[in-house]
């Protein structure tokens, strides 16, 4: 039907499950509040590998994409990303994919080094051009990523000696689902001093820091405290949502307090896309197995990834459709929700809520718009891949990925 917009609920039953919908309104919405908290000055940088299916989607609305993989960048260049909104990033970039990138860009992406021999990987590729790029080197944590302080000074100091490689700052990510400010408040320090040691030392002007935040985003319901009513899904909801833009209003503050007055861009992955994604699964079996209520839905744990979902024992905000059309969040009849997989992990969730579940109900998992689809076992049982949407109000419904055989990818 001409201009006629389906609901997520008939789009997942006219495409069957399983299947992921990707909402871009809420994704756009969404970095417009994240950008309207920090301010326009503060870049934004999606890292990609939170969810691919985006880009190319969210150009007009990020400043920067992190990149990090050979693969990764061959979705940019399907998607079409400027290139200049491209930084490749990553601890190990391949010889002939950065031969490749920098022959084809010149100087358009945005280059990062975790090492000195990737540093000079890009330095020779750049120099064999006859070219210079630009590259911010990342400083480490203590773990495999990024350069250790005294080469990274090293660098710094011979940096007249490297052709092809114009430095222009630092970058920094320790890890993710944070939200401790104090810690925040400590790498920003760091941050400062070693931008100030840099200048003081090597007269090295850092024009630029990226500073992966691993923002924290809740995805579990909170339980209700002793004596308190239990709060419903939407509230408890709306209410994790109000702590986000508290997070980012107190993470502009320590960002004001900095020394450094150059460009800063932040690096953000599930913060940006968990909310816009939507995971779709079927109830196709149902037992009864000595005194606890199983449901087998079709998917399962190698295509939903909560980070922190312990043993599934936490409830995520989910909604149960019917196929007469009525729709649940919540209920009185508690089952275990399992997947499809061969292993005693595969729990979803653990004495989940639901209304007289049956076979055929659908189970919409909110929430899930970060690293499901690419961080989990997807290849686990040589179960199919799911379909995969893109849903907008204005465009509808697009198929980004029909169901695929997984057989084949593994004999
Ligand atoms: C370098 C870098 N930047 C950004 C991110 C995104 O982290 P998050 O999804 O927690 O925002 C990651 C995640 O692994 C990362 O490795």
């Amino acid at each position: 039907m001409n201009g006629y917009k389906p609901s997520y609920d008939e789009i997942v039953k006219n495409t069957g499950t399983p299947a992921y919908v990707f909402d871009l309104d809420v994704l756009r919405d969404r970095l417009k509040m994240i950008k309207d908290t920090l301010g326009e000055e503060i870049g934004i940088c999606y890292a990609m590998k939170a969810n691919p299916f985006v880009v190319g989607d969210i150009d007009e609305v990020v400043d920067r994409y992190e990149v990090c993989s050979p693969g990764e960048f061959k979705i940019c260049e399907k998607a079409e990303v400027p290139m200049k909104k491209v930084v490749l990033s990553g601890v190990y970039k391949e010889a002939v994919d950065t031969k490749r990138t920098v022959a084809a860009y010149k100087d358009d992406i945005l280059y990062t080094a975790e090492s000195v021999n990737q540093f000079h990987l890009v330095n020779d590729a750049a120099v064999e051009n006859g070219i210079v790029v630009n590259m911010i080197l990342r400083i480490t944590t203590g773990n495999q990523f990024g350069i250790d302080e005294v080469e990274l000074c090293e660098i710094i100091a011979d940096r007249a000696k490297y052709k092809g490689v114009n430095i222009v700052g630092i970058q920094h990510f320790s890890g993710t689902q944070r939200k401790n400010l104090k810690i925040y408040k400590e790498e920003l320090n760091y941050c400062d001093s070693l931008i100030k040691k840099l200048k003081e030392d090597y007269e090295f002007e850092a024009e630029e820091l990226e500073f992966g935040t691993g923002f924290f985003f809740e995805y579990f319901q909170p339980k209700a405290k002793k004596g308190e009513a239990e709060m419903s899904q939407e509230e408890s909801e709306a209410n994790a949502r109000r702590e986000d833009v508290i997070l980012l209003e107190e993470f502009s503050k320590l960002l004001s307090e900095m020394e450094f007055s150059g460009r800063i861009t932040l690096e953000i992955g599930r913060f940006i896309v968990a909310s816009c994604g939507r995971y779709y699964t079927s109830i196709v079996d149902k037992k009864h197995n000595c005194d606890i209520d199983f449901c087998i839905v079709d998917g399962g744990i190698h295509q939903l990834n909560y980070f922190g979902q312990m043993m599934a024992m936490k409830k995520p905000w989910y909604r149960q459709l019917k196929s007469n059309g009525e729709i649940y969040m919540g209920g009185s009849d508690n089952a275990n929700v399992c997947g499809s997989l061969c292993t005693i992990n595969d729990n979803l969730v653990k004495g989940m809520p639901l209304t007289n579940p049956q076979l055929q109900d659908i189970l919409e998992f909110k929430n899930s718009g970060a690293y499901s689809m690419t961080e989990t076992a997807a290849l686990f049982l040589s179960r199919d891949l799911p379909k995969v949407f893109l849903y907008e109000k204005e465009k509808g419904l697009k198929m980004m990925r029909d169901r695929v055989e997984a057989f084949e990818l593994n004999y």
